[in-house]
């Protein structure tokens, strides 16, 4: 039984490492997929492997962080899908940058990176969410928002857009739960992405330590907390921040 069937989730960073994943399994579950990047060629990518799982697929490549693009974008990828059912805003990424010595630039990027692409296509979605009062928003935030970045030193920037998707979340769930909207964050720790080949040895067992599990996450294990939280069973879970994070957090 496949838990998606006939949904449309719209996923940014589809192109990236967890989006393309994510992508994926919500394809095998049965939704079709609008994939938000600025990666042309790794969208393409990615609506290769929906287009493998037996769904449809739009892709637009976007500059998140530009508001009106964003909404023209969006606009496009609803109109393709003919709705909305699922946001998955999955875009982001860090930059290891040490606070006595930050550029405000990079604070800015950071914030923009990370903080203000949420709202951007948030913004741009949550209407066609609420005139058909019912959707499900799913907002990757980031382990460091929750114990400081202990895992990665150097993320004050990273760490506080992502604290402020927390807060995102929460506030909207509260804002739109009436009208049919749920609103959630997942919290992910270290993930077994090819970024972390480049650990080395040292590195690899430094953060394990920190890891009760001893497990970096699983990206298809990620995306199935996003199909429970985007599925029948999550109709009444909202506001909540998952931490998948193997106890680094606890
Ligand atoms: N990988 C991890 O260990 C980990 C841990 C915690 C949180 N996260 C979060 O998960 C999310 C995905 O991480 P990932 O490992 O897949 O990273 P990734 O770098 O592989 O993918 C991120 C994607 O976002 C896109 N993107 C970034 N800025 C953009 C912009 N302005 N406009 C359009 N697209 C933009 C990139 O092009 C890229 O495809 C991020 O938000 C990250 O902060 C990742």
């Amino acid at each position: 039984m496949v838990q998606l069937e006939g949904r449309r989730a719209m996923v940014t960073g589809a192109a990236g490492a967890l989006g393309a994943v994510i992508c994926e399994v919500l394809a095998r579950e049965g939704a079709d997929i609008g994939g938000l990047d600025l990666n042309a060629s790794g969208l393409a990518a990615t609506g290769d492997r929906v287009r493998a799982a037996g769904r449809g697929w739009a892709g637009a490549a976007v500059d998140l962080t530009d508001f009106v693009g964003v909404q023209e974008a969006a606009a496009g990828l609803v109109s393709r899908l003919g709705g909305v059912d699922i946001l998955v805003n999955c875009a982001g990424g860090g930059a290891v940058s040490f606070f006595h010595e930050m550029s405000p630039e990079t604070w800015r990027t950071q914030m923009a990176r990370n903080l203000d692409q949420v709202f951007n296509v948030t913004r741009a979605v949550l209407p066609a969410m609420l005139a058909a009062r019912s959707g499900r928003i799913v907002n990757i935030a980031s382990i460091a928002a929750v114990s400081g970045g202990r895992l990665v030193r150097g993320a004050t920037a990273y760490a506080a857009a992502k604290a402020g998707v927390i807060g995102l979340t929460k506030a909207l769930a509260i804002e739109v739960a009436e009208q049919g909207v749920t609103v959630n964050a997942i919290a992910p720790g270290a993930q077994a992405t090819p970024g972390r080949d480049r650990d080395t040895p040292q590195r690899r067992a430094a953060l394990l330590d920190q890891i009760p599990t001893r497990l970096l996450g699983e990206p298809e294990h990620l995306a199935a907390a996003i199909v429970f939280l985007a599925g029948p069973a999550g109709v009444n879970v909202t506001g909540v921040v998952l931490p998948l994070d193997g106890g680094h957090s606890i």
